[in-house]
């Protein structure tokens, strides 16, 4: 049976700043998908990470369906009216187009799908990450479907050994999807090249090289390239079938251990580590950390089960507390230096401002150089 996954996620409105929505919010987002979505959806979760709502849909509409796009555009448009009546901050934040035009990419909500056939079992994970953007996935891709150090089964398992295939977009590229394919292991020095400058190339999928089949899908928008100015961090969403031909679950669980630093927390422009959370988590220090959550899924004829939640389990407490470490750390220099990101991806404009004006005032020292500068 060809089933299709499809998760949309908007931030469209949160309690006290950026830091959750409401109960309200939710239950209007959920009751609009489950009312309006019979007979177009065969199942559905709603949950949020920190400030975004993503609705997780199954349906057999194939990918970038207008029917299932317009649903989830629908619903975030009675969720914003909802966060209007409750005063929420920043209330249709991501909605950044008026007019649904067929498809809600380049609209502002996170897209990522795939269609497949299901198999008998069909384990499959939903990652939601707040704070950060498409990039923050780089790492855990990289390590879950192309390092034996991490993921055992590229050795272990004679279908995996056949390795898999990455597209890779390049998401400056505003004009259209940008994108290369490379195949580990052979291209993997390639791959690494790319995958190192997370704020440029970005994971889109990959792909099994045993089967042809579709492993994992990123949602790449990026929000500054559609809106040409800062409207709140991407915030991608992530889905993965895992087992079998797969990595196994804990394989793709694995790298998030690290905690490993990606761009974001505070107002977009930070170096911050990423701190895997129990769902429904929200933000909190220093707008942040950077999260990420993990919903486990078994799929059947399109139908959910209830989802597990992976970062709940208690393993994950001592990678918290290091990621809280990370951030203390890293937050103990400020804006110097690593702590905050390059010119080129600060989410704000003061900073282009200040320097702008203050080119004018730099003049070249003549060659007397004990003349002092002139006065302020
Ligand atoms: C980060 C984020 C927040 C805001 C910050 C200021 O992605 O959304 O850190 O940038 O709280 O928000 P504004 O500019 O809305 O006051
Ligand atoms: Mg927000
Ligand atoms: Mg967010």
């Amino acid at each position: 049976m060809k089933i299709t996954l499809s998760v949309i996620k908007a931030d469209i409105g949160s309690i006290g700043g950026h830091i959750a929505p409401s109960q309200h919010l939710l239950e209007a987002v959920r009751a609009h998908i489950a009312e309006r979505g019979r007979g177009l959806t065969l199942d559905h979760f709603i949950s949020h990470t920190g400030d975004d709502i993503a609705i997780l849909m199954t349906h057999a509409q194939g990918v970038g369906s207008e029917r299932v796009h317009k649903l989830a555009w629908d619903a975030f448009l009675t969720g914003t009216g909802v966060a209007r009546t409750q005063g929420l901050y920043g209330a249709g934040q991501d909605l950044l187009k008026d007019a649904f035009s067929g498809n809600v990419k380049g609209m502002g909500p996170a897209v990522a799908e795939m269609e497949f056939d299901e198999r008998p079992n069909e384990p499959f994970l939903f990652f939601a990450a707040d704070k950060t953007d498409p990039g923050a996935f780089n790492l855990p891709l990289y390590l879950a479907f192309a390092d034996p150090m991490t993921t055992p089964g590229l050795i272990l398992s004679p279908k995996m050994s056949l390795g898999f295939r990455f597209v890779i977009m390049d998401v400056n590229e505003t004009s259209g999807d940008r994108v290369i394919e490379l195949v580990a292991p052979e291209n993997l020095y390639d791959i690494a090249t790319l995958l190192r400058d997370p704020e440029r190339y970005v994971v889109e999928s990959v792909w099994s090289r045993a089967t042809g089949e579709q492993a994992a899908v990123v949602a790449t928008s990026r929000l500054h390239n559609i809106a040409g100015k800062y409207t709140g961090k991407d915030d991608p969403v992530l889905l993965v079938r895992t087992q079998m031909n797969f990595p196994a679950t804990g394989e793709v669980l694995a790298p998030y251990a690290t905690a490993h630093f990606v761009a974001g927390g505070m107002r977009g422009s930070h170096n911050m580590p990423l701190m895997p959370v129990a769902q429904n988590t929200g933000t909190s220090y220093f707008d942040g950390p950077p999260l990420v959550s993990c919903a486990a899924f078994a799929l059947h004829e399109g139908k959910l089960t209830e989802p597990l939640d992976a970062f709940a389990h208690p393993f994950w407490d001592a990678v918290r507390g290091r990621a809280a470490d990370k951030s203390l750390e890293m937050r103990r220099q400020g804006f110097f230096g690593a702590a905050m990101l390059p010119m080129s991806e600060l989410e704000y404009t003061g900073i282009a401002e200040k320097l702008g004006k203050l080119e004018q005032r730099f003049r070249m020292r003549s060659e007397r150089a004990n003349e002092p500068a002139t006065a302020l």
